[in-house]
């Protein structure tokens, strides 16, 4: 897979699968740039790309907020020209039983998780649809999308939102060269996973036995995954959900 010349976003690239992404993308030519609310993070990772010999950009944005994508992807036009590869990665969770959320949690997953990826793509899109080179879309949605999971009503609502979401934008956008695709990973060591391990360590153990391949993800191997599909390895390939999950889910 070869990625230079092409120009990468990003979104929550700070952290966890998105950081693994972004070190992946510019370690295979691209430059990219990193839209996250969490500015250390994100800067950090934006060093640790320079410090590789490519080129890369922090744009502070909060993707629940349309102006701030948009100024986001305003930002990484006039700063490298062009943008080739969206990752919509960011999103949140808080694990909780249905029955005890409050309708302020679902407002927060719903802006993030759902409005904020189809924000960013809005965004990008009103750039790479003008390009006649096309580009490519990787939204990483969630197992959860597919089987649903317990304690992740809400979150799993705003995940099945993006994977319809994807097909329906893969259809419209064919025409213009722009592939898009989603990426369900199953149970991944991040950050956002090694919350939940700590406050839960017994469904944690419960979750590696119930995988076939009894561990869970590495970042890495989602990156992985990711990357493939925005490569023109996958030229052919949009509008798919892939799970990356070591067997959890065979759907
Ligand atoms: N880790 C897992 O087990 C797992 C499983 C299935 C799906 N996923 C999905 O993978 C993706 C990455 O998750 P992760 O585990 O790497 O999480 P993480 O918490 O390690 O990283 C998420 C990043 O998103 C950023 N972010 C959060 N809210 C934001 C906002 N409003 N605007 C901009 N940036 C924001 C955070 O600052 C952080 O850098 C998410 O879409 C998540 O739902 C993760």
């Amino acid at each position: 897979m070869d990625f230079t010349g092409k120009v990468a976003i990003v979104t929550g690239g700070g952290s966890g699968i998105g950081r693994a992404t972004a070190l992946k993308l510019a370690g295979l030519g691209a430059t990219v740039a990193i839209a996250d609310i969490n500015e250390e993070d994100g800067r950090k990772v934006v060093q640790e790309i320079t410090d590789l010999g490519a080129k890369a950009l922090f744009v502070k944005t909060d993707i629940s907020d349309f102006a701030q994508t948009r100024e986001m992807a305003k930002r990484v036009v006039d700063t490298f020209g062009r943008i080739d590869v969206l990752v919509n990665n960011a999103a949140w969770d808080k694990i909780q039983p249905f029955m005890e959320n409050d309708p302020a949690l679902w407002e927060r997953l719903i802006n993030i998780n759902l409005k904020g990826p189809i924000y960013v793509t809005r965004a990008v899109l009103e750039y790479m649809t003008k390009q006649e080179t096309g580009g490519a879309i990787v939204n990483v949605a969630s197992d959860a999308a597919k089987v649903g999971s317990t304690g992740e009503a809400v979150y799993s609502a705003t995940k099945g939102g993006v994977y319809a979401f994807t097909k329906s934008i893969a259809r419209e956008m064919a025409r213009h060269k722009i592939r898009v695709n989603s990426i369900c990973p199953g149970p991944t060591q991040t950050p956002l996973f090694e919350d939940v391990a700590r406050t839960m360590p017994k469904v944690v153990e419960a979750i590696k036995k119930a995988i076939p391949m009894r561990r869970v993800a590495k970042p890495e191997e989602q990156a992985n995954a990711i990357v493939w599909l925005a490569s023109e390895e996958a030229g052919y390939i949009t509008g798919q959900a892939l799970s990356v999950n070591g067997g959890l889910n065979m759907c």
